[in-house]
């Protein structure tokens, strides 16, 4: 299984995914600010990865702390709202952040060596409890498909998302283990090629048989009955089941529900925000213009057009067949089974 992200040499070694698939490298960031930069330029990128990433900034930022004893909270609170300033959306980012400060307050009194040693173990467990949560999204998810099954997916949602075999391709990975899958389309997730780039060269990599189409195909090839079902991951979902996920999601649930296609979303506990009622609560980021403008420094239109760029979109809860967690596949009402599961 590839390794997205390690510990090694005192440094943060993170497999950089703004080179896929053209190389498989690894970017060092020995500080939390180069961290904080390799998230915001999405060097690495994916809701639970983000989160591990972020905790694993914060211990590397406690270890390598020079100031006086009494100023490490303050330390600690300023780089942890450096580290929820890089990307809004993805809920899992503040999650992790939350856990680790659950760490630093219980051991706070202890000395900024054993500190560091507790903040730095927590993100190696996340990491574990990661991989274990997308083997048995992965078992929920397959229960669900048929054989010779051919599924629609959209931005990237597999290993390189997350710390290992994935949400939405852990179910996927699940069902084709069992040779339940006999197609998968892949959308190209325009306007940063999540797609065509990472997830179609992850399915590649596993010879699960995979299919590369523009966003727009979308429609066309649910109405020619090749879709049997439609599978994303998720950024965050909020209490009533309505989910932000990468832009394109919300067409695609839209789409699906006209050609009588169920409609699946795939992700952990961690990606539910009970706090935000319904996804109008839920915030969007938007991007840099250049990323709709240009493909890798190709200018693809006026240099100064006006562009629109939100990176996520939102999915009513009613598109949404049902929600497969590590803890079961959630149906409606989704607003009282999440509230139950959380
Ligand atoms: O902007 P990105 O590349 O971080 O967006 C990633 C997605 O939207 C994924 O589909 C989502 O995080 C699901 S993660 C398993």
């Amino acid at each position: 299984m590839i390794k997205t992200i390690f510990f090694e040499d005192q440094k943060l070694r993170i497999l950089d995914q703004s080179q896929l698939p053209e190389r498989v490298a690894y970017l060092n960031c020995s500080t939390v600010e180069e961290l904080s930069t390799a998230i915001k330029t999405l060097k690495l990128r994916g809701a639970p990865l983000i989160g591990v990433a972020a905790a694993f900034g914060l211990a590397m930022a406690v270890t390598d702390y020079k100031g006086p004893a009494d100023s490490l909270e303050e330390y600690f609170q300023k780089i942890k709202s450096l580290l929820a300033s890089t990307r809004p959306t993805a809920v899992n980012l503040f999650w992790a952040l939350e856990r680790m400060d659950k760490v630093f307050q219980v051991n706070k009194a202890a000395t900024q060596q054993a500190i560091a040693l507790f903040l730095r173990k927590e993100p190696e467990h996340m990491f574990a409890e990661d991989i274990n949560i997308n083997y048995s999204i992965g078992e929920y998810g397959q229960s669900l498909l048929n054989a010779n099954c051919r599924i629609m997916t959209i931005c990237k949602a597999g290993a390189l998302a997350t710390c290992g075999y994935g949400t939405a391709l852990g179910v996927i990975r699940s069902a084709a283990r069992r040779n339940k899958i006999e197609q998968v389309w892949v959308c190209e997730t325009r306007p940063v090629l999540q797609g065509s780039r990472l997830t179609a060269w992850e399915l590649k990599q596993d010879s699960i048989p995979l299919t590369l189409i523009t966003d727009s195909m979308a429609g066309y090839t649910m109405s020619l009955g090749k879709v049997d079902a439609v599978i994303a991951g998720a950024d965050r979902i909020a209490a009533n089941g309505d989910t932000a996920n990468k832009i394109g999601t919300y067409s695609l649930a839209v789409l699906a529900r006209h050609n009588n296609i169920p409609f699946y979303i795939a992700a952990p506990l961690s990606t539910l925000d009970l706090s935000r009622s319904d996804g109008l609560q839920i915030p969007v980021e938007e991007r840099d213009p250049e990323e709709i403008r240009q493909i890798k420094g190709v200018q693809l239109s006026l240099p100064d057009v006006e562009v629109f760029n939100p990176a996520f979109d939102i999915t009513p809860n009613e598109l949404i067949t049902a929600i497969i967690t590590e803890k079961g596949v959630i149906r409606k009402p989704f607003e009282r089974e999440l509230k139950k599961l959380k």
